[in-house]
């Protein structure tokens, strides 16, 4: 179930520029579920489907060795290159397949995918990553899929900024491209899907990102969607940016009253608070696994 949808660069300079970072509770918690069990040292981590490398970032300072694959050249070139402005020695990037890692057999204590398994084709990650992890090894698979917009400046508004934000995502016109490993399993939060190693676990709801965003960086983000990016293939781009401004217009029918008149002239100034609610599946290789 690979992916073409990530490959021009303007989408994966989009990516850089948008996306966010895992929250660090998330993160926290990978590290204590695989130290629970593996006191070895922490030599390499794999990032799959690692995109511009925000998730592959956050483990640099606890492995030894950090390296980021994905399918697509153009984001493994803007990851390097964020990488190399932030002078970080121990990490790499390398284009490569989630079903074929180029990594010795038991070399990695863990493995993980942001936003990206639902892309994979799963029997074969599963079956490949149990083999490039040591014993005791972790997997981590994680995403999200809505946000919670919240106004503080009046709270009333945020039940019609949830029916909002999701017309927005899963409405017309986004709604028809959508490609269906969204549908069929990112949107259902993975919630049919198992990682076959041992002491499987899930957790949702449990980790927000919380992020104030301006919002020409919120409908920034929108454009990284790959039901927009679809959507502007088939529709050209000048029907996507009619699409963002009609969101824009409906954001600003909800929120409008409330802006002051400078920020009326440049709303896209204006700053709303974001808090996305992370879900996570965990799984180690036994250490009594042989691969
Ligand atoms: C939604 S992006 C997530 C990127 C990043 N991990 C993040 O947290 O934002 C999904 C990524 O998976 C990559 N991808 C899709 N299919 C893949 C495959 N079979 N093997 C490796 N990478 C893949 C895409 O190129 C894309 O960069």
């Amino acid at each position: 179930m690979s992916s073409r949808f990530f490959e021009s660069s303007d989408h994966t300079k989009l990516y850089q520029q948008y996306r966010a970072q895992p929250p660090q509770e998330l993160i926290e918690r990978i590290l204590e579920y695989l130290r629970s069990k593996y006191t070895g040292e922490l030599e390499l981590a794999l990032d799959v489907g690692c995109g511009s490398g925000q998730n592959t970032f956050s483990f640099a300072e606890h492995f030894k060795n950090v390296v980021g694959t994905d399918i697509s050249p153009n984001q493994i070139a803007i990851a390097a290159d964020v990488s190399s402005q932030m002078s970080l020695k121990n990490v790499r990037f390398e284009v490569s397949p989630a079903e074929e890692i180029n990594l010795e057999t038991s070399s990695v204590q863990l493995i993980t995918a942001a936003e990206a398994a639902h892309w994979f084709n799963l029997p074969k990650f599963f079956q490949e990553g149990l083999r490039v992890l040591c014993p005791g090894g972790v997997m981590a698979i994680y995403g999200y899929v809505f946000a919670d917009l919240i106004w503080e400046r009046n709270p009333d508004k945020n039940d019609a900024l949830a029916e909002y934000y999701k017309s927005v995502n899963i409405g017309e016109p986004l709604s028809n491209y959508w490609p269906p490993n969204n549908t069929n399993i990112l949107f259902k939060r993975y919630s049919n899907i198992e990682i076959p190693y041992s002491d499987f676990t899930r957790e949702d709801f449990k980790y927000n990102k919380v992020r104030y965003l301006k919002l020409s960086s919120f409908f920034g983000e929108i454009r990284t969607w790959s039901g927009f990016q679809r959507f502007c293939e088939v529709n050209g781009n000048e029907a996507g940016e009619d699409v963002i401004n009609d969101f824009r217009k409906r954001l600003l029918d909800i929120i409008g009253e409330d802006l002051d008149l400078e920020e009326q002239k440049a709303p896209d100034d204006v700053v709303i608070k974001a808090v996305t609610p992370f879900f996570l599946l965990l799984a180690r290789k036994s250490f009594e696994e042989n691969q």
